[in-house]
């Protein structure tokens, strides 16, 4: 099975049980500031699970483009990833955990053939907040898993959500497959991260939401909610990693040969990790430019510099001929401009970015060795042979220099960075930026008050008359709405004329 046929299949499974096939929403959450980007399928389904009417019923399913960012140091290896699709069903307060679980195994083990014994769960072990699921357990004994492989585990693996600060959550249900790979202890099961299980899929119960104090309410309807990843899935099947499956075969073989021969000097496993990055970063960057996140120095347009640059580094230590990036995101675009029209739509801008992007770093990065090159030269910044963690901090800040690079430029010069130091200025910048951006990302969708629920509408009118007035290119490029006020980001090359924006508030108010 191909990755299509594996969408596929989801996704005619659910429809038969009565699940209406919703398509994915973009990667920017339209209208959730406590967020930069989806991170689950249902993340734009917020309003739903809190009570709101869906108009296409009360079953869904879709595969869902979801990007998480929090990993991107681990990168490289066989698991971790930024983009993936999520294949998801929902059940918006109708059939509940005897159906959701059912459905689950089946689809894995009638239609994808997985063993049934080889298939093992966890369940909420239940504190404070909410009681241990007896019920999810009943629900596996009566399909036919023993009490041995139900695992019950605490709120740290089983309780999912909310998807921001607040919103939507409850205890969860995750499915393992047990790979082959003998248990590495008498404590080894769903959870442990030795290699003998796989986390498959995840059947949340949302029944709560969080509010901002930090308490756990009930929500006025019982939810399913459940989300597998279609690309470990896909690697499972295969008997593989995720990069050796047919989604990236072509980017994969496409990096080997711009790099084949260059550095023979590197060790396998470091040529591999790097061929990873560029594959995983390209495919990220081509998907959030298809949803109007162009690079850029601030939020999501930062992440998406972040990734090219990364990918850009990481084919430079490959010795890959610069540029390249058009060229392997062409691969990605073949790939899935037939799932995804919003890619078939903007090949001429995927690639111009892209590209864009490639030359400023290569310009970035000559100034960036220019400053390294001043910096190791003057006798005082490298007294003791070393370069201290606020110089490589500034090299990664400024000209987006890894530290790693910096690292590797003063070895060869005969200096030990201090990575230690690099660290902590790290960390602290990092805590300013979470600081700053949690003030900036208050409210969100899972604040449902009338107030916030009529600048929503109004956000939406907003949008119209902007394209009834200054025509079809305006898109929303961002929005924020709070109890107090809405703001909305779109794209227009020109600053608005009072004539224009009377225009818009005659219209909305008409
Ligand atoms: N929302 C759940 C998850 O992301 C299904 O695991």
């Amino acid at each position: 099975m191909n990755g299509d046929q594996l969408r596929q299949s989801f996704l005619s499974f659910f429809a038969e049980r009565g699940h209406a096939i919703i398509p994915s929403a973009p990667l920017v959450p339209e209208n959730d500031p406590t967020v930069l980007f989806t991170t689950a399928g249902m993340h734009p389904l917020v309003p739903y699970l809190l009570g709101e009417p869906h108009p296409l019923g009360k079953r869904l399913t879709n595969a869902q483009k979801c990007l998480r960012t929090d990993d991107i140091e681990e990168v490289g290896d066989a698991s971790h990833g930024t983009f993936f699709e999520m294949l998801g069903f929902w059940s918006l307060g109708d059939y509940w955990k005897q159906d959701s679980l059912r459905w689950t195994l089946e689809w894995f083990t009638d239609v994808l053939g997985l063993a049934r014994d080889r298939i093992w769960v966890s369940v909420f072990a239940g504190d404070a907040d909410a009681p241990r699921d007896e019920e999810a357990i009943a629900v596996w004994r009566a399909l036919g898993i023993p009490a041995e492989r139900i695992r019950p585990l605490p709120k740290h693996d089983n309780w999912w959500g909310p998807a921001g600060q607040t919103g939507p959550c409850g205890p969860d249900s995750e499915l393992f497959y047990a790979t082959g790979k003998p248990m590495c202890g008498p404590d080894c099961g769903p959870g442990c991260d030795c290699g003998a299980f796989v986390e498959i899929g995840n059947n949340v119960f949302m029944t709560y939401n969080k509010t901002a104090e930090g308490t756990f309410e009930p929500l006025r309807q019982r939810n399913i909610d459940v989300g597998l990843g279609l690309e470990r899935i896909l690697a499972m099947l295969g008997g593989t990693d995720v990069y050796a499956t047919d989604l990236y075969h072509r980017t994969m073989a496409a990096i080997r040969e711009l790099s084949a021969g260059q550095r023979a000097d590197l060790a396998p496993d470091r040529v591999m990790r790097r061929e990873r990055i560029i594959a995983d970063h390209l495919r990220a960057a081509v998907f959030m430019i298809a949803d109007r996140v162009i690079p850029s120095n601030v939020e999501r347009g930062y992440i998406c510099r972040r990734l090219i640059r990364r990918a850009i580094l990481a084919g430079h230590e490959l010795g890959m001929p610069s540029p390249f990036t058009a060229q392997i995101a062409q691969t990605i675009i073949e790939r899935y401009h037939q799932a995804y029209r919003e890619i078939a739509d903007q090949v001429e801008m995927i690639l111009t970015e892209i590209g864009r992007e490639e030359e400023r770093f290569g310009q970035t990065l000559t100034r960036g060795l220019r400053e390294f090159d001043r910096i190791t030269s003057d006798p005082v910044l490298t007294s003791g042979g070393t370069l201290s963690g606020e110089i490589v901090f500034r090299l990664f800040d400024t000209y987006g220099f890894p530290s790693t690079l910096t690292a590797e430029l003063a070895r060869e010069r005969g200096l030990v960075a201090d990575m230690a130091g690099y660290e902590e200025h790290f960390r602290h910048h990092r805590e300013l930026s979470r600081a700053a951006n949690q003030e900036k990302f208050k409210g969100g969708l899972a604040d449902h008050s009338e107030r916030t629920t009529q600048l929503h509408t109004a956000t939406h009118l907003l949008q119209q008359a902007l394209r009834d007035v200054l025509g079809d290119h305006v898109h929303q490029m961002g929005s924020n709405i709070t109890p107090e006020r809405l703001r909305f980001d779109f794209s227009h090359p020109k600053k608005l004329t009072p004539t224009e924006i009377r225009a818009v508030e005659d219209r909305i108010n008409a």
